[in-house]
């Protein structure tokens, strides 16, 4: 009987041995220059995973090497305003743990809340808000962040960028000036669409966590801003190489 796509895949995958896996969100899902592609395969080939529908999500998992070392790519993600549940949009994580990786380093584009923080640069998450529901925005009244997730040891390789709390909310639209404040008083530094519950995931199956977020705008209210999808993508195809350099020490 002929392999299946996922099944030929995992084969390579098993040849290339990669420890880490990386989840490049909104306008990073191309690939890198030194990427030596080894295998390819459609979201939708993989058992509980579909097609992302957002621009500037590919959504293939590659397995190859970036400067010689062996590493998972997932070129985009899927989110829970594509109209999946928490268990569908974490999916990807469960794959990516069964590939024998140690480390997953998940990446996406974010909205800055801080003046200083200015569209292009990169924020490493040191903790998180889940603001899913309800129930979601009420643990922000408590101001206790998710903190025990990311692998705090890593940090030191990130000292270049700065860190802070990023928010996860369910979009698709961008938040209103008054929920932008509110995590402003919460001490949030950025917010987006995805990543808190991945993290979660991931940490539950035993992975190093880290997530960098590629600030592509100012958040609602900030600065005057009003976001914009098509601004998200240019900015953070502009930080493509950056984030790459940050992911690069990353891989030992
Ligand atoms: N808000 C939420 N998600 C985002 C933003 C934003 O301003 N920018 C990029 N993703």
């Amino acid at each position: 009987m002929t392999s299946s796509p996922w099944e030929q895949w995992q084969q390579v995958r098993a040849t290339v041995q990669p420890q880490v896996a990386v989840v490049l969100g909104s306008g990073l899902g191309h690939l890198p220059l030194h990427y030596r592609e080894a295998a390819r395969v459609a979201y939708a080939e993989i058992p509980e995973l579909t097609r992302g529908t957002v621009p500037g999500h590919t959504s293939c998992l590659s397995v190859g090497w970036y400067q010689d070392r062996p590493l998972i790519l997932a070129l985009g993600r899927l989110h829970l305003y594509e109209g999946l549940s928490l268990n569908q949009a974490t999916a990807l994580i469960r794959r990516l743990a069964e590939q024998k990786i140690q480390r997953i380093i998940l990446t996406n584009a974010a909205g800055s809340l801080h003046p200083s923080l200015t569209p292009g640069s990169i924020l490493s998450i040191c903790a998180h808000y889940q603001l899913v529901g309800t129930d979601g925005w009420r643990s922000l009244a408590r101001c206790q962040p998710v903190r025990e997730v990311y692998a705090q040891d890593l940090y030191e390789r990130l000292r270049t960028v700065p860190q802070g709390i990023y928010a996860a909310v369910t979009g698709p639209c961008y938040e209103t000036p008054a929920e932008v404040q509110a995590l402003v008083r919460c001490g949030v530094a950025a917010v987006g669409m995805s990543t808190a519950w991945e993290a979660e995931e991931a940490q539950r199956l035993g992975l190093e966590v880290v997530a960098l977020s590629c600030l592509t705008n100012y958040a609602t209210g900030i600065a005057g801003s009003v976001p914009h999808h098509a601004e998200v993508l240019q900015t953070s195809q502009q930080a493509h190489g950056r984030m790459w350099q940050l992911i690069a020490s990353l891989l030992e």
